[in-house]
Protein backbone atom coordinates (compact mmCIF):
# COMPACT_ATOMS: atom_id res chain seq x y z
CA UNK A 1 0.00 0.00 0.00
CA UNK A 2 1.59 3.42 -0.90
CA UNK A 3 1.73 6.02 1.73
CA UNK A 4 -1.07 7.79 2.50
CA UNK A 5 -2.01 11.28 4.19
CA UNK A 6 -1.22 11.26 7.92
CA UNK A 7 -4.24 10.49 9.98
CA UNK A 8 -6.00 14.16 11.23
CA UNK A 9 -4.10 15.77 14.00
CA UNK A 10 -7.60 15.38 16.24
CA UNK A 11 -7.66 11.70 15.95
CA UNK A 12 -8.64 10.14 18.90
CA UNK A 13 -5.99 7.22 19.83
CA UNK A 14 -7.22 5.21 21.95
CA UNK A 15 -7.11 1.91 23.99
CA UNK A 16 -10.71 -0.17 25.57
CA UNK A 17 -11.19 -1.74 29.15
CA UNK A 18 -14.43 -2.63 30.19
CA UNK A 19 -15.79 -2.62 33.85
CA UNK A 20 -16.02 -6.50 34.75
CA UNK A 21 -13.17 -7.34 32.65
CA UNK A 22 -10.24 -5.47 34.53
CA UNK A 23 -11.46 -3.55 37.78
CA UNK A 24 -12.15 -6.55 40.49
CA UNK A 25 -13.22 -6.00 43.84
CA UNK A 26 -16.51 -5.98 42.59
CA UNK A 27 -18.31 -6.03 45.76
CA UNK A 28 -16.22 -3.05 47.51
CA UNK A 29 -17.68 0.30 48.84
CA UNK A 30 -21.26 -0.93 48.90
CA UNK A 31 -21.79 -2.32 45.04
CA UNK A 32 -23.92 -4.96 44.49
CA UNK A 33 -23.45 -8.06 42.75
CA UNK A 34 -23.78 -8.13 38.48
CA UNK A 35 -24.86 -11.61 36.76
CA UNK A 36 -21.37 -11.57 35.49
CA UNK A 37 -20.46 -11.75 39.24
CA UNK A 38 -22.73 -14.16 39.55
CA UNK A 39 -22.18 -16.25 36.22
CA UNK A 40 -18.66 -16.49 37.42
CA UNK A 41 -18.98 -17.71 40.32
CA UNK A 42 -20.74 -20.40 39.17
CA UNK A 43 -19.37 -23.65 38.72
CA UNK A 44 -18.64 -24.16 35.05
CA UNK A 45 -19.00 -21.56 33.24
CA UNK A 46 -15.95 -19.88 32.75
CA UNK A 47 -12.89 -21.80 32.57
CA UNK A 48 -11.05 -23.19 35.26
CA UNK A 49 -12.85 -21.25 37.48
CA UNK A 50 -11.46 -17.89 36.81
CA UNK A 51 -13.90 -14.98 38.10
CA UNK A 52 -13.84 -11.06 37.91
CA UNK A 53 -12.60 -10.96 41.60
CA UNK A 54 -9.29 -9.56 41.04
CA UNK A 55 -8.99 -9.19 37.42
CA UNK A 56 -6.15 -6.36 37.10
CA UNK A 57 -6.86 -4.46 40.03
CA UNK A 58 -7.34 -1.65 38.32
CA UNK A 59 -10.33 -0.53 40.92
CA UNK A 60 -7.27 -0.21 43.22
CA UNK A 61 -4.59 0.75 40.94
CA UNK A 62 -6.63 3.43 38.31
CA UNK A 63 -3.98 5.99 39.54
CA UNK A 64 -1.14 4.06 38.28
CA UNK A 65 -2.93 2.42 35.32
CA UNK A 66 -3.81 6.23 33.83
CA UNK A 67 -0.50 6.93 34.14
CA UNK A 68 0.98 4.29 32.05
CA UNK A 69 -1.80 5.77 29.27
CA UNK A 70 -0.12 8.61 29.26
CA UNK A 71 3.58 7.21 28.98
CA UNK A 72 2.09 5.31 26.19
CA UNK A 73 0.62 8.79 24.42
CA UNK A 74 -2.85 7.92 24.43
CA UNK A 75 -5.44 10.37 23.35
CA UNK A 76 -8.27 8.38 24.30
CA UNK A 77 -9.49 5.98 26.75
CA UNK A 78 -12.50 3.98 26.05
CA UNK A 79 -13.89 2.26 29.83
CA UNK A 80 -17.39 0.66 30.69
CA UNK A 81 -19.44 1.79 34.22
CA UNK A 82 -20.27 -0.81 36.62
CA UNK A 83 -23.95 -0.09 36.93
CA UNK A 84 -24.10 -1.80 40.42
CA UNK A 85 -21.48 0.52 41.58
CA UNK A 86 -23.75 3.11 41.25
CA UNK A 87 -27.27 1.44 41.96
CA UNK A 88 -26.15 -1.44 43.65
CA UNK A 89 -29.90 -2.76 43.54
CA UNK A 90 -29.96 -1.45 40.00
CA UNK A 91 -32.29 0.99 40.45
CA UNK A 92 -33.36 3.44 43.62
CA UNK A 93 -30.54 4.13 46.00
CA UNK A 94 -27.41 6.14 44.15
CA UNK A 95 -24.04 4.64 45.87
CA UNK A 96 -22.08 8.05 46.02
CA UNK A 97 -18.93 5.49 46.45
CA UNK A 98 -19.52 3.97 43.69
CA UNK A 99 -19.77 7.25 41.36
CA UNK A 100 -16.65 8.87 43.23
CA UNK A 101 -14.55 6.16 42.16
CA UNK A 102 -15.62 7.00 38.29
CA UNK A 103 -15.33 10.62 38.97
CA UNK A 104 -11.70 10.48 39.98
CA UNK A 105 -11.09 8.25 36.93
CA UNK A 106 -12.37 11.11 34.52
CA UNK A 107 -10.21 13.68 36.25
CA UNK A 108 -7.57 11.54 36.38
CA UNK A 109 -7.89 11.38 32.71
CA UNK A 110 -8.52 14.82 31.48
CA UNK A 111 -5.51 16.13 34.03
CA UNK A 112 -3.77 14.07 31.71
CA UNK A 113 -5.37 15.04 28.38
CA UNK A 114 -6.92 11.81 27.53
CA UNK A 115 -10.04 12.07 26.14
CA UNK A 116 -12.66 10.15 28.18
CA UNK A 117 -15.20 7.95 25.88
CA UNK A 118 -17.74 6.18 28.68
CA UNK A 119 -19.89 3.20 27.88
CA UNK A 120 -22.50 2.89 30.14
CA UNK A 121 -23.18 -1.05 29.37
CA UNK A 122 -20.70 -3.52 28.58
CA UNK A 123 -22.70 -6.59 30.30
CA UNK A 124 -22.44 -6.69 33.45
CA UNK A 125 -26.24 -5.70 34.42
CA UNK A 126 -27.00 -5.71 38.25
CA UNK A 127 -28.27 -9.14 39.46
CA UNK A 128 -30.80 -7.35 41.73
CA UNK A 129 -32.36 -6.75 38.43
CA UNK A 130 -31.77 -10.17 36.84
CA UNK A 131 -33.75 -11.05 39.48
CA UNK A 132 -36.43 -9.54 37.77
CA UNK A 133 -36.24 -11.17 33.95
CA UNK A 134 -33.31 -8.44 33.56
CA UNK A 135 -32.96 -7.16 30.39
CA UNK A 136 -36.40 -9.52 30.02
CA UNK A 137 -38.85 -7.31 31.74
CA UNK A 138 -40.38 -4.52 29.55
CA UNK A 139 -39.28 -1.88 32.29
CA UNK A 140 -35.77 -2.80 31.71
CA UNK A 141 -35.09 0.53 29.29
CA UNK A 142 -37.12 2.80 31.63
CA UNK A 143 -33.80 0.98 33.97
CA UNK A 144 -31.63 1.56 32.08
CA UNK A 145 -32.50 5.19 31.05
CA UNK A 146 -32.85 6.38 35.02
CA UNK A 147 -28.87 4.95 35.63
CA UNK A 148 -28.16 6.45 31.97
CA UNK A 149 -29.35 10.01 33.92
CA UNK A 150 -27.82 9.40 36.84
CA UNK A 151 -24.14 9.49 34.96
CA UNK A 152 -25.50 11.80 32.77
CA UNK A 153 -25.82 14.25 35.73
CA UNK A 154 -22.63 13.46 37.58
CA UNK A 155 -20.55 13.49 34.54
CA UNK A 156 -22.03 14.89 31.59
CA UNK A 157 -20.15 18.19 32.39
CA UNK A 158 -16.97 16.08 31.71
CA UNK A 159 -17.41 13.23 29.55
CA UNK A 160 -18.34 14.31 26.04
CA UNK A 161 -18.34 10.62 24.08
CA UNK A 162 -20.69 8.59 25.68
CA UNK A 163 -21.88 4.88 24.24
CA UNK A 164 -24.88 2.97 25.43
CA UNK A 165 -25.00 -0.61 25.03
CA UNK A 166 -21.74 -2.72 23.92
CA UNK A 167 -22.41 -5.24 21.07
CA UNK A 168 -26.15 -5.97 21.78
CA UNK A 169 -26.06 -8.62 19.45
CA UNK A 170 -23.76 -10.39 22.02
CA UNK A 171 -25.81 -9.63 25.25
CA UNK A 172 -28.58 -11.23 23.43
CA UNK A 173 -27.06 -14.47 21.41
CA UNK A 174 -24.74 -15.33 23.81
CA UNK A 175 -26.43 -14.45 26.59
CA UNK A 176 -30.10 -15.20 26.27
CA UNK A 177 -29.71 -17.67 22.88
CA UNK A 178 -26.38 -19.63 23.06
CA UNK A 179 -26.18 -19.51 26.93
CA UNK A 180 -22.27 -18.90 27.31
CA UNK A 181 -22.48 -15.47 28.86
CA UNK A 182 -24.35 -14.00 31.34
CA UNK A 183 -27.11 -15.02 32.39
CA UNK A 184 -26.65 -18.38 30.51
CA UNK A 185 -30.09 -18.74 29.11
CA UNK A 186 -30.77 -21.02 25.99
CA UNK A 187 -33.58 -19.61 25.17
CA UNK A 188 -35.22 -18.53 21.45
CA UNK A 189 -38.10 -16.80 22.27
CA UNK A 190 -36.06 -14.60 24.96
CA UNK A 191 -33.54 -13.57 22.42
CA UNK A 192 -35.88 -11.64 20.21
CA UNK A 193 -37.27 -9.63 23.70
CA UNK A 194 -33.86 -9.04 24.35
CA UNK A 195 -33.10 -7.93 21.61
CA UNK A 196 -36.39 -5.18 21.42
CA UNK A 197 -35.52 -4.22 25.01
CA UNK A 198 -31.80 -3.19 24.40
CA UNK A 199 -32.74 -1.39 21.24
CA UNK A 200 -35.52 0.31 23.41
CA UNK A 201 -32.66 1.41 26.29
CA UNK A 202 -30.76 2.77 23.83
CA UNK A 203 -33.06 4.73 21.95
CA UNK A 204 -34.27 6.31 25.25
CA UNK A 205 -30.84 6.72 27.22
CA UNK A 206 -30.05 8.80 23.98
CA UNK A 207 -33.68 11.10 23.72
CA UNK A 208 -32.82 11.82 27.85
CA UNK A 209 -29.14 12.75 26.82
CA UNK A 210 -30.01 14.72 23.94
CA UNK A 211 -32.30 16.97 26.73
CA UNK A 212 -29.43 17.14 28.67
CA UNK A 213 -26.40 17.29 28.02
CA UNK A 214 -23.86 18.47 24.87
CA UNK A 215 -21.46 15.74 23.32
CA UNK A 216 -22.17 12.80 21.21
CA UNK A 217 -23.96 9.45 21.88
CA UNK A 218 -23.80 6.47 20.17
CA UNK A 219 -23.36 2.66 20.39
CA UNK A 220 -21.06 0.13 20.00
CA UNK A 221 -21.50 -2.80 17.08
CA UNK A 222 -19.98 -5.83 16.84
CA UNK A 223 -19.91 -5.97 12.64
CA UNK A 224 -18.80 -8.85 11.28
CA UNK A 225 -19.23 -9.07 7.62
CA UNK A 226 -20.43 -12.39 5.93
CA UNK A 227 -19.33 -14.09 3.18
CA UNK A 228 -20.29 -17.71 1.63
CA UNK A 229 -18.33 -20.55 1.26
CA UNK A 230 -18.95 -21.27 -2.19
CA UNK A 231 -20.97 -19.46 -4.84
CA UNK A 232 -23.79 -22.27 -4.32
CA UNK A 233 -26.92 -20.55 -4.20
CA UNK A 234 -28.16 -21.78 -0.90
CA UNK A 235 -24.23 -20.96 0.46
CA UNK A 236 -25.08 -17.55 -0.80
CA UNK A 237 -28.31 -17.38 1.11
CA UNK A 238 -26.74 -18.49 3.97
CA UNK A 239 -24.64 -15.44 4.28
CA UNK A 240 -27.26 -12.91 3.59
CA UNK A 241 -28.99 -14.14 6.44
CA UNK A 242 -26.34 -14.33 8.41
CA UNK A 243 -25.64 -10.67 8.03
CA UNK A 244 -29.05 -10.30 9.05
CA UNK A 245 -29.03 -11.48 12.03
CA UNK A 246 -25.55 -10.77 12.99
CA UNK A 247 -25.40 -7.26 11.60
CA UNK A 248 -28.38 -5.73 10.83
CA UNK A 249 -30.22 -6.76 13.32
CA UNK A 250 -28.96 -3.38 15.17
CA UNK A 251 -28.17 -1.36 12.01
CA UNK A 252 -31.29 -1.15 10.51
CA UNK A 253 -33.02 -0.16 13.04
CA UNK A 254 -30.88 2.12 13.83
CA UNK A 255 -30.46 3.23 10.56
CA UNK A 256 -34.12 2.61 9.33
CA UNK A 257 -36.07 2.34 12.04
CA UNK A 258 -37.00 -1.76 11.35
CA UNK A 259 -35.86 -4.61 11.56
CA UNK A 260 -34.40 -6.64 8.50
CA UNK A 261 -37.33 -8.87 7.44
CA UNK A 262 -35.56 -12.25 6.90
CA UNK A 263 -35.61 -11.93 11.06
CA UNK A 264 -39.12 -12.78 11.42
CA UNK A 265 -38.67 -15.74 8.86
CA UNK A 266 -35.81 -16.81 11.07
CA UNK A 267 -37.21 -17.25 14.27
CA UNK A 268 -40.51 -18.29 12.93
CA UNK A 269 -43.20 -17.74 15.77
CA UNK A 270 -40.35 -16.69 18.59
CA UNK A 271 -40.30 -13.40 16.63
CA UNK A 272 -42.95 -11.00 17.64
CA UNK A 273 -45.63 -9.34 15.55
CA UNK A 274 -44.78 -6.12 16.85
CA UNK A 275 -41.24 -5.79 16.91
CA UNK A 276 -41.12 -3.10 14.31
CA UNK A 277 -43.44 -0.91 16.00
CA UNK A 278 -41.58 -1.15 19.32
CA UNK A 279 -38.13 -0.24 17.84
CA UNK A 280 -39.31 2.65 15.42
CA UNK A 281 -38.06 5.36 17.86
CA UNK A 282 -34.06 3.82 17.42
CA UNK A 283 -34.29 5.27 13.89
CA UNK A 284 -31.24 8.41 14.22
CA UNK A 285 -30.35 7.78 17.58
CA UNK A 286 -27.01 7.53 17.31
CA UNK A 287 -24.41 10.89 16.85
CA UNK A 288 -21.80 8.79 15.62
CA UNK A 289 -21.04 4.61 15.08
CA UNK A 290 -18.93 2.63 17.22
CA UNK A 291 -17.41 -0.45 15.14
CA UNK A 292 -15.96 -3.48 17.03
CA UNK A 293 -13.91 -5.01 14.66
CA UNK A 294 -12.16 -8.51 14.83
CA UNK A 295 -12.81 -11.12 12.04
CA UNK A 296 -15.47 -12.30 9.46
CA UNK A 297 -17.13 -14.82 8.75
CA UNK A 298 -17.31 -17.33 6.14
CA UNK A 299 -20.82 -19.12 5.99
CA UNK A 300 -22.46 -22.34 4.54
CA UNK A 301 -25.90 -23.48 4.91
CA UNK A 302 -26.98 -25.77 7.47
CA UNK A 303 -30.61 -26.19 8.23
CA UNK A 304 -30.43 -27.21 11.72
CA UNK A 305 -28.54 -24.53 13.11
CA UNK A 306 -31.10 -22.06 15.22
CA UNK A 307 -32.01 -19.27 14.07
CA UNK A 308 -29.54 -18.31 11.35
CA UNK A 309 -29.48 -21.66 9.02
CA UNK A 310 -25.90 -20.91 8.60
CA UNK A 311 -22.74 -21.80 9.67
CA UNK A 312 -19.52 -19.95 10.23
CA UNK A 313 -16.39 -22.19 9.06
CA UNK A 314 -13.11 -20.42 8.47
CA UNK A 315 -11.20 -21.44 5.70
CA UNK A 316 -8.29 -24.06 7.16
CA UNK A 317 -5.44 -22.82 6.02
CA UNK A 318 -6.28 -18.95 7.17
CA UNK A 319 -4.36 -17.17 10.06
CA UNK A 320 -6.03 -17.15 13.02
CA UNK A 321 -5.81 -15.45 16.65
CA UNK A 322 -5.59 -17.48 19.94
CA UNK A 323 -9.46 -17.23 19.84
CA UNK A 324 -9.44 -18.98 16.47
CA UNK A 325 -10.78 -16.12 14.58
CA UNK A 326 -9.35 -15.71 11.33
CA UNK A 327 -7.20 -12.67 10.92
CA UNK A 328 -8.77 -10.20 7.43
CA UNK A 329 -8.22 -6.91 7.44
CA UNK A 330 -9.64 -6.76 4.19
CA UNK A 331 -13.19 -7.68 5.81
CA UNK A 332 -12.83 -4.30 8.08
CA UNK A 333 -12.18 -2.21 4.60
CA UNK A 334 -15.20 -4.16 3.41
CA UNK A 335 -17.24 -2.94 6.82
CA UNK A 336 -16.35 0.66 6.03
CA UNK A 337 -17.27 0.10 2.03
CA UNK A 338 -20.83 -0.95 3.16
CA UNK A 339 -21.52 1.88 5.26
CA UNK A 340 -20.53 4.53 3.07
CA UNK A 341 -23.09 3.03 1.08
CA UNK A 342 -25.33 3.33 3.98
CA UNK A 343 -24.88 6.33 5.88
CA UNK A 344 -22.17 8.00 4.51
CA UNK A 345 -22.17 10.92 6.71
CA UNK A 346 -22.36 8.98 10.06
CA UNK A 347 -19.51 9.83 11.57
CA UNK A 348 -17.71 6.41 13.04
CA UNK A 349 -15.17 5.00 15.74
CA UNK A 350 -13.26 1.88 16.11
CA UNK A 351 -14.40 1.19 19.27
CA UNK A 352 -13.08 -2.39 19.55
CA UNK A 353 -10.00 -3.81 17.26
CA UNK A 354 -7.48 -6.17 18.17
CA UNK A 355 -6.26 -10.07 18.98
CA UNK A 356 -5.90 -12.33 21.71
CA UNK A 357 -2.31 -14.45 20.85
CA UNK A 358 0.04 -16.69 23.53
CA UNK A 359 2.69 -13.83 23.81
CA UNK A 360 6.11 -15.14 24.74
CA UNK A 361 6.59 -14.32 28.62
CA UNK A 362 7.68 -11.26 29.71
CA UNK A 363 11.59 -10.93 29.86
CA UNK A 364 13.99 -8.01 30.80
CA UNK A 365 10.44 -5.80 30.60
CA UNK A 366 9.96 -6.62 27.62
CA UNK A 367 7.21 -8.94 25.27
CA UNK A 368 8.00 -9.63 21.57
CA UNK A 369 4.29 -9.73 20.26
CA UNK A 370 5.30 -9.11 17.09
CA UNK A 371 2.18 -11.43 15.59
CA UNK A 372 0.28 -8.46 17.74
CA UNK A 373 2.07 -5.46 15.60
CA UNK A 374 1.27 -7.11 12.28
CA UNK A 375 -2.20 -7.33 12.83
CA UNK A 376 -2.83 -3.60 14.36
CA UNK A 377 -0.70 -2.46 11.20
CA UNK A 378 -2.57 -4.24 9.26
CA UNK A 379 -6.24 -2.71 10.37
CA UNK A 380 -4.55 0.58 10.72
CA UNK A 381 -3.67 0.60 7.22
CA UNK A 382 -7.27 -0.19 6.79
CA UNK A 383 -8.45 2.68 8.85
CA UNK A 384 -6.04 4.98 7.41
CA UNK A 385 -7.54 3.85 3.40
CA UNK A 386 -10.99 4.29 4.34
CA UNK A 387 -10.29 7.88 5.44
CA UNK A 388 -8.59 8.40 2.18
CA UNK A 389 -11.92 6.95 0.36
CA UNK A 390 -14.27 8.99 2.38
CA UNK A 391 -15.26 7.32 5.48
CA UNK A 392 -15.91 9.75 8.36
CA UNK A 393 -13.79 8.10 10.76
CA UNK A 394 -12.45 10.14 13.89
CA UNK A 395 -10.87 7.47 16.62
CA UNK A 396 -9.37 4.39 16.73
CA UNK A 397 -9.12 1.95 20.21
CA UNK A 398 -7.41 -0.86 20.52
CA UNK A 399 -9.05 -3.81 22.26
CA UNK A 400 -7.62 -3.82 24.79
CA UNK A 401 -5.44 -1.51 26.91
CA UNK A 402 -4.15 -4.72 29.28
CA UNK A 403 -4.40 -8.82 29.35
CA UNK A 404 -7.55 -8.87 31.11
CA UNK A 405 -10.91 -11.33 32.37
CA UNK A 406 -11.68 -12.56 28.59
CA UNK A 407 -15.66 -13.95 29.75
CA UNK A 408 -16.28 -17.34 29.48
CA UNK A 409 -12.16 -18.13 28.75
CA UNK A 410 -11.06 -16.47 31.91
CA UNK A 411 -7.64 -15.00 32.03
CA UNK A 412 -6.57 -17.71 29.25
CA UNK A 413 -7.11 -15.21 26.61
CA UNK A 414 -4.59 -11.88 26.11
CA UNK A 415 -5.59 -9.06 24.23
CA UNK A 416 -3.72 -6.66 26.08
CA UNK A 417 -1.19 -4.21 24.06
CA UNK A 418 0.54 -4.50 28.10
CA UNK A 419 1.53 -7.50 29.52
CA UNK A 420 -0.09 -8.34 32.68
CA UNK A 421 1.28 -10.93 35.49
CA UNK A 422 -1.94 -12.13 37.55
CA UNK A 423 0.60 -13.14 40.48
CA UNK A 424 2.05 -9.30 41.18
CA UNK A 425 -0.12 -7.54 38.83
CA UNK A 426 3.11 -6.09 37.17
CA UNK A 427 2.23 -4.18 34.28
CA UNK A 428 4.87 -4.47 31.08
CA UNK A 429 4.04 -3.03 28.12
CA UNK A 430 4.36 -5.05 25.06
CA UNK A 431 6.37 -4.46 21.65
CA UNK A 432 2.93 -3.72 20.01
CA UNK A 433 2.29 -0.71 22.77
CA UNK A 434 5.72 0.48 21.69
CA UNK A 435 4.29 0.35 18.34
CA UNK A 436 1.31 2.13 18.79
CA UNK A 437 3.12 5.05 20.79
CA UNK A 438 4.95 5.64 17.82
CA UNK A 439 2.01 5.11 15.33
CA UNK A 440 0.01 7.83 17.54
CA UNK A 441 2.92 9.76 17.65
CA UNK A 442 3.67 10.35 14.35
CA UNK A 443 0.01 10.25 13.23
CA UNK A 444 -0.14 7.01 11.39
CA UNK A 445 3.21 7.53 9.17
CA UNK A 446 4.96 4.98 11.40
CA UNK A 447 2.47 2.43 9.79
CA UNK A 448 4.67 3.31 6.66
CA UNK A 449 8.33 2.74 7.86
CA UNK A 450 10.32 -0.64 7.04
CA UNK A 451 10.07 -2.72 9.73
CA UNK A 452 6.35 -2.37 10.66
CA UNK A 453 5.51 -4.89 7.70
CA UNK A 454 7.54 -7.38 7.85
CA UNK A 455 7.87 -8.01 11.38
C1 LIG B 1 -15.71 -8.09 22.36
C2 LIG B 1 -16.06 -7.55 23.73
C3 LIG B 1 -14.86 -7.31 24.60
C4 LIG B 1 -13.80 -8.38 24.45
C5 LIG B 1 -13.49 -8.60 22.98
C6 LIG B 1 -12.42 -9.62 22.75
O1 LIG B 1 -16.80 -8.79 21.84
O2 LIG B 1 -16.77 -6.35 23.60
O3 LIG B 1 -15.31 -7.19 25.92
O4 LIG B 1 -14.21 -9.53 25.07
O5 LIG B 1 -14.66 -8.98 22.31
Amino acid sequence: MSALRPFPGDFLWGAATSAYQIEGSPLADGAGPSIWHQFAHTPGHVRGGDTGDVACDHYRRMAEDVALMARLGLRAYRFSVSWSRILPQGRGHVNPAGLGFYERLVDALLERDIVPLLTLYHWDLPAALDMYGGWLNPDSPHWFADYAEVLFRALGDRVRLWITINEPWVVAHCGYLQGVHAPGHRNLYQAPMVSIHLLQSHALAVAAFRACCDGRIGIALNLEPQYPATQHPADVAAAQRREAYVNRQYLDPLLLGRYPPELARLFGEAWPRDADARIATARGSLDFLGINYYTRAVVRAEPRSVPERAAPVPPASAPRTAMGWEIHPQGLADVFAELRHRAPTLPLYITENGAAFDDPPAAHGLVDDGARVRYLGDHLRVARAALAAGSDLRGYFVWSLLDNFEWQHGYSRRFGIVHVDFASQRRTPKHSAWFYRDVIHSHGRALDEAGTRGL
